[in-house]
């Protein structure tokens, strides 16, 4: 009798629509999926989300620079995204005289805006459909490179015809689902934007590397920028005669804020997953790929960190290039785990199975093994080409070689010499020696240490351009090209899979994996439980930060204002972040975190660190995206940037 209920209980999983808050979805199909959203609270329309004939929300969302998104909020082109989007920019604008990654920065009018060349944001003009034209002329007899050249050809039609008009336009053609379905989708790119504030890194970025990818979070993680126009509110160069932009929508600022169980959505641009992809390649990243990265990284790090704790000097040097490093080494080990613990290998081998079941007699039999031994025959090569990016490829002494612009002011050669033994000895390890360039074997030969060779490539730099050269070249030539022919033959083999699966599970609503085209996630605020008998509740406060506070510990460290604020009293239940179950990814950093009402309510900024399989596989349970409250945004720029002429341009719905 169980085993009866429990087949029927999968049996019921499997049919099921997407699990409960899944899912990125596209807004010109959000139709789609917005009786799901008012059942669970939301209370606008689909054409309040995304409309081509009047303004609507997505009109309020810009692609922020080249990987993060940001919302307007005001009608002068006011816009938040987040701190770290903004940290390049305001790092460029900082010096010893004015440091304003350490003290932060307030325009007190639009003459100080500062201005930043290479910047710009994209409005989403419009989306659609266009696989019927990408795939116009294309015959099944045609040669795979034959339908490959016309579609470009489609493509660059489609393209040109969308941006004729001019005036900063820009469009592409993305294909979703592995090439089932092509969108077209035209911008509207602004290129002067400029800095108008940023509260220090001690709030902006609170925590560090430490608190990263984390609950209980407290970071301050915002920027403001303002988007400037021509007198005709098109896109125009940097020029102090612009004025700022006329958005056709910003958003109300709610400050009422949010209890466990609220209604949020999250309009942003994703930049990838993978929801659809066959066991063997989950595998790949649970047992090889993600904690042989995560070894090499670990190694790297602790490299920089013991130089970093002996000099503020190199502090100052590495943090920038240790946040990056420990960024994703943090994010795959909570995936790793994620991955296990979700039993996502086993579960996608079942799910092939009854799909391989399902599919015989159609054209879709045996897909999953071909899926399989393209992956077996692939996974070698893929481990060398992803050993030589970690290992040797990461030697920042490689990468000057290789003509790669490196900052000298942030180098510090002993790191480098350090890091060099060690990814040198470890790429040497791991690898078979048919992975490595004949100069590498007949070098080590002569060399006989990996210490006595890095002297000699730190001593001679033709030691070091030959060593580049070498392993440049195999790495270019043997590696990534093979890599790309697999991964070619492989998406080619996906197309037909996707299809597959799509009518094998004819009852479910897909979505299309993100590729940093702007969708709309929904859920709602909720805690977690990252271990057996710890709930994480969703809401932190001031209080939290003031408990964190340590002059001691540079992440900890608040600026004595904050201090001050808090022993007045009345600050203790300050919001500062929340959790919702909004499925995101990298790229939606920034994005505006939404109530019922379409008002703003927060600012997305991270996901909790077991949670983050979701790039591969969403887990309701344990899935959460970490947002800034707006209000301590409000209360931020108030009370430590007196910048309060902000809010006036600011519209506000409580
Ligand atoms: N984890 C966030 C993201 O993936 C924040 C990264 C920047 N902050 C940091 N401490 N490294 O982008
Ligand atoms: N911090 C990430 C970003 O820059 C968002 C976190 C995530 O991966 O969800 O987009």
């Amino acid at each position: 009798m169980k085993r009866v209920l429990t087949i029927l209980a999968a049996a019921f999983l499997f049919i099921s629509p997407v699990k409960a808050d899944e899912g990125m979805w596209l807004p010109a199909l959000i139709s789609q999926r917005i009786g799901d959203m008012q059942a669970k609270g939301f209370k606008l329309s689909a054409e309040d989300i995304y409309s081509v004939n009047q303004a609507s929300l997505k009109d309020a969302v810009v692609l922020f620079g080249r990987g993060c998104t940001g919302e307007l909020v005001s009608d002068q082109g006011l816009l938040f995204t987040n701190h770290h989007c903004g940290y390049d920019y305001i790092q460029k604008h900082s010096s010893v005289e004015h440091d304003y990654l350490k003290d932060g920065f307030w325009a007190l009018n639009r003459a100080q805006e500062l201005p930043n060349p290479g910047l710009t944001v994209k409005f989403l003009e419009r989306m659609e459909d266009v696989t019927a034209a990408v795939n116009k002329g294309i015959k099944p007899k045609m040669t795979e490179e034959k339908q490959q050249a016309l579609r470009k050809k489609n493509i660059g039609k489609l393209i040109d015809a969308a941006v004729k008009e001019g005036n900063g336009l820009k469009a592409s053609v993305e294909p979703l689902f592995y090439g089932n379905q092509y969108f077209l989708f035209v911008f509207r790119e602004y290129r002067d934007v400029r800095l108008v504030g940023a509260p220090p890194s001690s709030i902006g970025k609170f925590g560090g590397e430490t608190d990263n990818w984390m609950w209980p979070r407290h970071t301050g993680d915002f920027s403001i920028f303002r988007i400037y126009a021509g007198a005709d509110n098109m896109p125009a160069d940097y020029s102090e005669t612009n004025v700022p932009y006329t958005p056709k929508k910003s958003f109300t600022i709610s400050r009422k804020g949010v209890k466990e169980g609220d209604f949020t959505f999250v309009y942003g641009c994703p930049g990838s997953t993978q929801e659809y992809v066959h066991s063997e390649l989950v595998k790949y990243i649970q047992d090889v790929s993600d904690p042989e990265k995560i070894a090499l990284r670990t190694i790297r790090l602790n490299i920089m960190k013991k130089y970093m704790d002996q000099s503020q000097a190199v502090r100052i040097q590495y943090s920038s290039k240790y946040a990056s490093v420990a960024n994703a080494w943090k994010k795959w080990q909570g995936e790793e785990k994620g991955l296990r613990k979700n039993k996502v290998v086993p579960t996608k081998q079942a799910y092939e199975k009854r799909f391989e079941e399902w599919a015989v007699g159609t054209r879709y039999e045996g897909i999953t093994d071909r899926l399989a031994n393209l992956y077996a025959a692939r996974n070698p090569i893929y481990r060398a080409y992803e050993y030589y990016r970690e290992t040797v490829l990461a030697i920042e002494k490689i990468q000057m070689s290789d003509g790669e612009e490196h900052s000298l002011k942030d180098y510090y050669q002993p790191i480098d010499e350090e890091t060099f033994v060690a990814m040198m000895t470890a790429f040497d390890k791991a690898l078979d020696d048919s992975y490595k360039p004949a100069y590498f074997l007949e070098k080590r030969a002569q060399y006989g240490s990996m210490e006595a060779w890095k002297d000699a490539v730190f001593s001679d730099s033709k030691e070091a351009e030959d060593l580049t050269a070498a392993l440049a070249e195999f790495y270019a030539a043997k590696l990534f090209a093979q890599v790309s022919a697999f991964n070619w033959s492989i998406n080619k083999v996906y197309k037909d899979y996707m299809q597959g699966q799509m009518e094998f599970e004819n009852e479910r609503t897909f979505y299309p994996d993100a590729n940093l085209t702007l969708r709309v996630a929904y859920g709602h605020v909720e805690g977690y439980r990252p271990a057996d008998a710890i709930y994480y509740t969703p809401v932190s406060t001031l209080r939290g930060i003031i408990e964190k506070d340590n002059p001691d510990i540079f992440d900890y460290n608040i600026p004595q204002v904050l201090r001050d604020i808090y022993a007045e009293g009345g600050h203790e239940d300050q919001p500062v972040c929340f959790l919702a179950t909004n499925h995101t990814t990298g790229g939606n950093s920034g994005s505006p975190v939404l109530n019922a009402e379409g008002q703003l309510i927060g600012i997305n900024f991270d996901r909790v660190w077991e949670g983050t399989m979701s790039d591969l596989v969403f887990d309701p349970e344990i899935c959460r995206n970490i947002s800034l409250d707006v209000r301590y945004i409000l209360f931020i720029i108030k009370e430590i940037g007196h910048a309060d002429y902000l809010l006036d341009e600011m519209s506000f719905a409580d």
